[in-house]
């Protein structure tokens, strides 16, 4: 790792840059990669080393990079590999025994936002107007809760959808209430979105003369699959002791020395 990250505390996490290590520069030029922060502030508070670590959706391979940087033990699945570690196969019916993964992290496609493969299965290809993009969806998330174990964590990210002229999709909201049916919400948090085009001042004139809002942020639902006889609220702690300390340790103010810790990069 060649800069020093320590965890995000707040439910409002904004990464100024997309990736913190060097091995994740080739997913700059892929669209809709996952920030490689958010990955990384997920498998530090929900597993750890030697954990298995699951991508449904695994795009440019962002979760596989972080996974194998923290000594986790990655597996990648895409509609359309873009390398060889990612095996192809639809989220919907993923090749893997029941109970086999400690975490699975899927950032999906929300509505028709980018064309990914163009392919006919695509989940990228369906309006989230249609309930069809819903019954996708939740044929992923039934997937997932298959194949996590028991007493385990999921993340997933999503944004809501505002096109101009058409009407307002609280993708987010309806997601959750999907992902409630299968696993217990432990958190909300709210990622800023650090599109390119947000840049652009047109953009920023065309929301004020249209009056509408562009996306700031994501939703980032993380949720928990309960264990028999488990108590709602006494979850699992799942993170190596070492790991935890080295966590407690970069909040600790230091006289001499001081660490250069940072909850975002420099
Ligand atoms: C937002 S991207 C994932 C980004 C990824 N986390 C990364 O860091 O690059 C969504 C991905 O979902 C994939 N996808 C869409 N429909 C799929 C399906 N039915 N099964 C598996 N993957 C699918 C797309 O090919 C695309 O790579």
């Amino acid at each position: 790792m060649n800069k020093k990250i320590r965890l995000q505390t707040l439910t409002l996490w904004d990464f100024p840059s997309q990736h913190y290590l060097r091995e994740q520069e080739h997913a700059q030029n892929y669209k809709g990669a996952t920030p490689s922060y958010i990955i990384w502030n997920l498998l530090q508070r929900y597993t750890r080393p030697g954990d298995v670590v699951i991508d449904p959706m695994c795009g440019a391979g962002t979760t596989l990079d972080v996974a194998k940087e923290l000594n986790r033990e990655a597996l990648g699945f895409d509609l359309n590999p873009t390398r060889k570690d990612i095996k192809q196969a639809d989220a919907r019916k993923i090749p893997i025994e029941k109970a086999t993964a400690d975490f699975v992290f899927i950032d999906p496609p929300y509505s028709t936002h980018i064309t990914y493969s163009g392919k006919e299965n695509c989940i990228g290809e369906l309006e989230a107007t249609s309930g069809e993009y819903y019954t996708a969806l939740e044929q992923v998330i039934r997937e997932i809760h298959r194949i996590l174990k028991p007493r385990r964590y999921m993340a997933l990210l999503v944004s809501d959808s505002a096109k101009k002229g058409k009407p307002f999709l609280p993708i987010g909201f309806n997601l959750f209430s999907i992902l409630s049916d299968y696993f217990l919400p432990v958190d909300i948090i709210a990622v800023t979105r650090h599109n390119a085009k947000l840049l652009r001042n047109h953009w920023h004139s065309a929301a004020v003369e249209g009056n509408y809002f562009l996306r700031g942020f994501g939703y980032l639902f993380i949720m928990y699959k309960m264990g028999k006889g488990e108590t709602p609220g006494k979850w699992l702690d799942r993170r190596a002791s070492k790991e935890t300390q080295k966590q407690l340790d970069s909040f600790t103010i230091k006289k001499k020395n001081q660490a250069g810790f940072c909850n975002q990069p420099q």
